[in-house]
């Protein structure tokens, strides 16, 4: 099919996609709690609970030090009153740009629910200990898979994944306390989190949390 010919296809696929279908729930920004934790937590367990496909799935993005943004879907850790938390490699491309340039957006997307959520601020990594208890409480596969610390290098044959999760596996076998030396767990400590509610009509509901000197301030914004 010529490439102009297929170009139109998939823009009148795209077009006749359905958007925000199903029963959606409603979201009452003037009764939305004091912190963006409570408010996600409230929201993820709804997640949970609807059946979203891994909830706790979330785009990270980074930025290079020349500015150029990367994304990537990873899952979430953990949600306190210090942020967010993921655990990365540090030596993969996304831990060398967080060493570069501190800072990180997050993004989640409940599809049954129309709703999503943005936060963005600086990130910390954790310390040593607490890395080593994320590393520690992942399956041996991912253990293995972490220790040999190859992420997003080329892969010249696939075999070689293979000698080389097998041999992570018998040194986790001699020695499992052992952890990743570069696996870390970072914290985004955000300055802002979004909450938006879809809505069939168009009349979107966002309300954002903004840091203040003694806690948030929250603020409603145009859809
Ligand atoms: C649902 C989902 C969950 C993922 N979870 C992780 C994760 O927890 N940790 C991870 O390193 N990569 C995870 N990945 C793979 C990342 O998206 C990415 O490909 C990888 O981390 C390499 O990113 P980088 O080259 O920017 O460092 C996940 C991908 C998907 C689709």
């Amino acid at each position: 099919m010529p490439a102009e010919q297929q170009s139109s296809t998939v823009r009148q696929i795209l077009r006749s996609l359905a958007v925000f279908a199903g029963e959606l729930p409603e979201f009452h920004p003037q009764a939305a709690p004091g912190t963006p934790q409570e408010l996600f937590t409230a929201w993820l367990t709804e997640a949970i609970a609807a059946g979203v496909r891994e909830p706790h799935a979330m785009t990270l993005s980074t930025a290079g030090v020349d500015g150029t943004p990367s994304a990537r879907v990873l899952l979430l850790k953990d949600v306190g009153v210090g942020g967010w938390s993921f655990a990365a490699h540090a030596a993969s491309p996304k831990g060398r740009e967080l060493a570069g340039t501190p800072a990180a957006a997050l993004t989640f997307y409940w599809p049954q629910q129309a709703r999503q959520v943005r936060l963005r601020g600086p990130v910390a990594p954790e310390s040593p200990e607490l890395s080593a208890q994320d590393f520690l409480a992942r399956p041996l596969g991912s253990r293995a898979e972490a220790l040999v610390g190859m992420q997003s290098r080329p892969l010249d044959d696939p075999k070689n994944i293979l000698a080389a999760t097998e041999e992570s596996l018998a040194r986790l076998e001699r020695e499992p306390d052992l952890v990743a030396a570069e696996w870390t767990l970072y914290t985004v400590s955000p300055q802002s989190v979004e909450f938006w509610q879809g809505d069939k009509q168009r009349k979107h509901t966002r309300l954002a949390y903004l840091r203040s000197d003694d806690g948030w301030d929250k603020q409603l914004l145009w859809p």
